[in-house]
């Protein structure tokens, strides 16, 4: 099997590409981001290498990397439209499922039409598709989001009913043991929701509300879904470029800690 690897960098963004391409079979991982500190190229190679080993036992593995990508009915559809948008400029194939109230609240919330999102997809599927090929766990997948994900789709997933092929989809991932991300929303939260959240939570789904951050300084409704949606992606390992990310400026590492006054009469 032989390797490639690309790197690029432009002041702490780096762009990291490793390609094998075995007899008939093709594999390649990318890395696409900010730098943490303390990791400069020379690191970055390094560790790139060091997955090349595992390509090379895993033999004639593997797929580009492909998430399957669901809108469901909660309020919130532009953060599965913005979600697509940034996938659509790694090498991840999507493959995408809105259902049906997903698409009325996208056109609801959004300027987008249906078609214009489906467009945004590698591949996109009726809800009603229990023929698809993601309804299979012989599929290959590097898991699911479901971005925004309603309570009843919460539900639905917590208890199995793959009825719709959102749900199958996602009963899929939980059966093959991949990774389930759902951007839940919804406000207040009742013992139900709650308690199939938990459920979910317990088998390794990572419950995902799009709770807004501050600390970015967002100056607009799109810095807070843009951050949100860099950070589901971050689940999957697909590290976009963002220049939000924390860097410790508040760190109080160095500031001396004062030695506690003693107040009379106290102990
Ligand atoms: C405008 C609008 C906003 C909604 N927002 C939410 C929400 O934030 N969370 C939620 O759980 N359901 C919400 N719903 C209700 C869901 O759309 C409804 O339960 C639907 O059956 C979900 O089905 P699905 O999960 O198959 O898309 C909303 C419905 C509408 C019309």
């Amino acid at each position: 099997m032989a390797f490639s690897c690309a790197i690029s960098s432009q002041g702490s963004r780096v762009e990291a590409k490793l390609r094998a391409t075995p007899n008939r079979t093709f594999a390649s991982h990318n890395v696409k981001g900010i730098a943490p500190p303390g990791l400069n190229c020379p690191r970055i190679a390094y560790m790139i290498e060091h997955s090349a080993g595992d390509l090379e036992q895993d033999g004639n593995m593997e797929t580009p990397q492909r998430l399957i990508v669901g809108i469901s009915g909660a309020t919130g559809a532009i953060f599965g439209v913005r979600l697509l948008q940034m996938l659509q400029k790694t090498d991840v194939e999507t493959h995408l499922i809105v259902s049906r109230w997903g698409a009325r609240t996208l056109v609801h919330e959004t300027p987008y039409t249906l078609e214009q999102v489906q467009a945004m997809a590698t591949t996109f599927y009726s809800p009603q598709d229990q023929g698809a090929a993601i309804s299979s766990g012989s599929f290959l997948t590097d898991g699911m989001v479901l971005c925004p994900c309603s309570m009843r789709s919460v539900a639905a997933i917590a208890h199995g009913h793959g009825d719709n092929l959102l749900h199958r989809a996602a009963d899929v991932v939980l059966k093959e043991r991949r990774k389930l991300v759902l951007v839940v929303r919804e406000t207040p939260l009742s013992d139900i929701h709650l308690e199939n959240m938990l459920k979910l939570s317990r088998m390794g789904t990572v419950i995902f509300p799009p709770v807004p951050a501050f600390y970015t300084q967002p100056q607009s409704i799109d810095d807070i879904v843009e951050h949100s949606v860099t950070r589901i992606l971050d689940q999957f390992g697909i590290h976009v470029a963002s220049g939000k990310r924390w860097q410790g400026v508040l760190s109080t590492a160095d500031v001396p800690v004062k030695k506690p006054v003693a107040v009379k009469g106290r102990r």
